[in-house]
């Protein structure tokens, strides 16, 4: 057989493939699993030694040339293809661009950003923990022993017991644990925000089985409620951003905190453009028009959790506080179902939603800080 002719007429039919498609056709026929160049490879399975010696260089040159030749064409034919595209596609500049569907913060985020802003201005750093507790962490060192009446109100979400584990695991039922973690790690003098999301059995209009918290911690010498009060006071005036907020502290129960201190704020009830009542944060509840409304759960730091937390009670104490952070945003921004925050539905974020970019209140949003 003469393996240059062959090679000759394949070369020549490769460069004379008129586009793409003709020369993909001639790649099959020719290297293709039934080509004739891939069937001439099979025949060298047949022949002695010698014979193999002989053809084996030719068929294997005869391949060689050929898929070179494919490749040089195909080179070709896309830069033919290319300038041609080049000559006749115009792009029309003055066009207006494509609209670009553009995210939003989420409510919860744009409220935990503005919190973190008003704290900071306080001397308060943000700090962090699980949201998987052992229930050390989240009841028996906030003096919540075991059997303890106060678990049972948290309805926690317990992991299984695990065979031999010293420490039963759940999904943290508020923020207070960070307290006791930030302590631990960091001892004393403190001012820690912990803002993160809590767990707890419980599904309605104003209740979702997980929610956001955020904890304020002081500890330091010579602290006592009137920083409590104050700080409260200053942070709720920046957060609403009125004046007019008026505060009522009431005394209450919490394990981790002695005394405690139901805190609640005056509200007047106004009829919004939609012709719903809605309540409007500002002046006293004892106002007329107006009432009070329970806002967060704080006080002074119980001694034992102190001691828990690893520091001499004798020497420090502080003040704590732990408030809903959706039901902060459902306030200033006026939204009534909470369980529309976690559907994830886009109309409802693009309603609600905040611009990373034009901020309509006093935080910057995070990515949008120089
Ligand atoms: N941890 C309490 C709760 O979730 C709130 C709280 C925090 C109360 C700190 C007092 C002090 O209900």
């Amino acid at each position: 057989m003469n393996y240059d002719q062959l090679g000759h007429e394949a070369v020549a039919r490769i460069a004379a493939a008129g586009d793409l498609d003709a020369l993909e056709s001639l790649r099959v026929e020719f290297l293709g699993k039934q080509g004739s160049v891939s069937a001439l490879l099979k025949t060298l399975g047949g022949l002695t030694p010698e014979e193999r010696k002989e053809t084996g260089p030719k068929i294997h040159g005869l391949r060689e040339s050929v898929s070179d030749a494919l490749a040089a064409r195909k080179a070709d034919l896309e830069a033919a293809e290319m300038e041609a595209r080049l000559a006749t596609e115009t792009i029309d500049l003055t066009l207006p661009a494509p609209d670009t569907p553009k995210g939003s913060i989420h409510p919860v985020s744009q409220v935990m950003d503005e919190l973190a802003e008003i704290f900071a201005d306080l001397g308060f750093a943000v700090a962090t923990g699980p949201e998987i507790e052992d229930d050390w962490h989240n009841f028996t060192a906030l003096n919540m022993p075991e059997s303890h009446p106060a678990r049972a109100m948290h309805d926690t979400f317990y992991f299984p017991e695990q065979a031999g584990a010293e420490k039963r695991m759940l999904l943290r039922t508020h923020t207070s644990p960070v307290q006791v973690r930030t302590m631990l790690e960091r001892g004393a003098p403190l001012r820690i925000i912990a803002p993160g999301r809590v767990y707890r059995s419980d599904s309605d209009a104003t209740h979702t089985p997980m929610f956001h918290q955020v904890e304020g911690l002081v500890i330091d010498r010579d602290i006592h409620l009137g920083h409590l009060k104050w700080t409260l006071e200053t942070f709720l005036k920046a957060f609403f951003e009125r004046d007019d907020i008026v505060l009522r502290l009431r005394p209450s129960y919490f394990p981790f905190t002695e005394p405690s201190v139901e805190v609640d704020v005056g509200f007047a009830l106004e009829t919004g453009p939609d012709g719903k009542a809605r309540r409007v944060l500002g002046g006293s509840g004892d106002a007329p028009g107006h009432a009070w409304m329970e806002l967060l759960g704080s006080g002074m730091v119980n001694a034992r959790v102190i001691e828990f937390a690893g520091l001499d009670p004798s020497e420090w104490q502080g003040f704590a506080f732990g408030v809903g952070v959706d039901r902060l945003a459902m306030l200033k921004y006026g939204m009534d179902d909470l369980r529309a925050f976690f559907d994830g539905d886009v109309r409802w974020l693009r309603h609600y939603g905040f611009s990373a970019f034009d901020q309509p209140t006093l935080s910057g949003g995070v990515g949008a800080r120089p």
